[in-house]
């Protein structure tokens, strides 16, 4: 029987809210706010992913999208599309979202916050889906200013708010930099995450043993080290992985859509999560990103909902939250 990819369970633990305005939002609010838009392109290539020949290149992309965001009402709409069109449309159920406030450098915190929140809220009011966030560092910025935002998260201390991440390229921002705002963090009980996506290795250490991380966004490469493989699986870390992205920047494999170390970390019983990171920018969605891996790694319906059930277990929902959440998962599994 052929697998309904879209109507799968999905819980997204790994979906950046800049990286998924729809190219048409991003020429309706250059057009609302009288700018042009982002490096001259149009709403047809604006995401023209052959361009991405490296992170940098890509995340260069994502700040010109950032810039047309700017009023609480953008961030509403952005966040509610993203958790619609790219969310429970696929069959997301839940969804942690980076919020990355120093890619909106025109918007203050408080607005682009109120303005997620209301997204959020219509989009659990119209579809059902639930949803948190995690305020991102950009780590290519100084260790100050990760701290300084950290500051903020913790000045406007809302519900929604539930972890810290570090994104950004890892070459340009070492994990170890950003202890302090780490500290800050998990001091104020804020759960925290990082991207760890081109490595070395030892990277994964220093987010488990410095900044008190859980999960680790992206970590193909821990793979390459058996010892901190077994220790991660011993300590279920969680892998946030993203096939179809990675797979443009060579880091889930050899950029030849085999996603070897996807394949590696399921075999060695790592937590995997499966997501779209950001889903129209890399020309995904969460649909075919599940479909992706049946298409080239063989993965089944149990697989895929195993994904789902790593990221129930994974995500920081309270203990109640989180049953209710396993609870629409399970009835999907085929009897044993
Ligand atoms: N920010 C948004 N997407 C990212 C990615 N794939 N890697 C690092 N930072 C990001
Ligand atoms: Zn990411």
């Amino acid at each position: 029987m052929s697998i309904r990819f879209r109507e799968l369970p999905k819980v997204s633990l790994h979906c950046h809210l800049t990286g998924s305005v729809l190219p048409e939002t991003v020429a309706a609010l250059a057009r609302k706010h009288g700018v042009p838009m982002p490096g001259g392109r149009t709403a047809q290539d604006l995401y023209d992913i052959d361009s991405h020949v490296d992170l940098d290149e890509f995340l260069r992309v994502y700040d010109m999208v950032g810039q047309v965001v700017r009023d609480a009402d953008d961030f509403r709409r952005i966040a509610y599309e993203s958790l619609t069109e790219l969310g429970s449309k696929h069959g997301v159920l839940y969804r942690e979202i980076f919020v990355s406030p120093p890619a909106h450098p025109g918007a203050g915190y408080r607005v682009l916050l109120d303005g997620v929140r209301a997204g959020m809220r219509e989009a659990e009011q119209d579809t059902g889906i639930g949803s948190r966030i995690i305020v991102a560092i950009n780590r290519e910025d100084t260790p100050a200013a990760a701290v300084e935002l950290v500051r903020q998260v913790i000045e406007y201390r809302c519900d929604e708010v539930v972890g810290i991440g570090l994104d950004y390229a890892e070459v340009h921002g070492p994990p170890e930099l950003f202890h302090e705002a780490y500290r800050l963090a998990g001091k104020a009980g804020l759960n925290r995450t990082a991207h760890s996506e081109s490595g070395p290795t030892p990277n994964i250490e220093i987010l488990l043993d410095v900044l008190g991380c859980t999960r680790v966004d992206h970590g193909y490469h821990v793979v390459d080290s058996p010892r901190i493989t077994d220790r991660c699986r011993a300590e279920g870390i969680v892998f946030t992985c993203t096939p179809v992205s990675s797979d443009i920047g060579r880091y889930s494999g050899s950029g030849n859509g085999k996603h070897e170390k996807i394949a590696a970390m399921v075999e060695a019983g790592l937590r995997v999560t499966i997501d779209s990171d950001d889903p129209p920018m890399f020309g995904t969605n969460p649909t075919n990103d599940f479909e992706v891996l049946h298409r080239t790694l063989g993965y089944d319906t149990d697989q895929l909902l195993a994904f789902t059930l790593n990221a129930v277990e994974g995500c920081w929902l309270d203990d109640s939250d989180k049953s209710a959440l396993r609870a629409r998962v399970l009835p999907h599994l085929a009897p044993a």
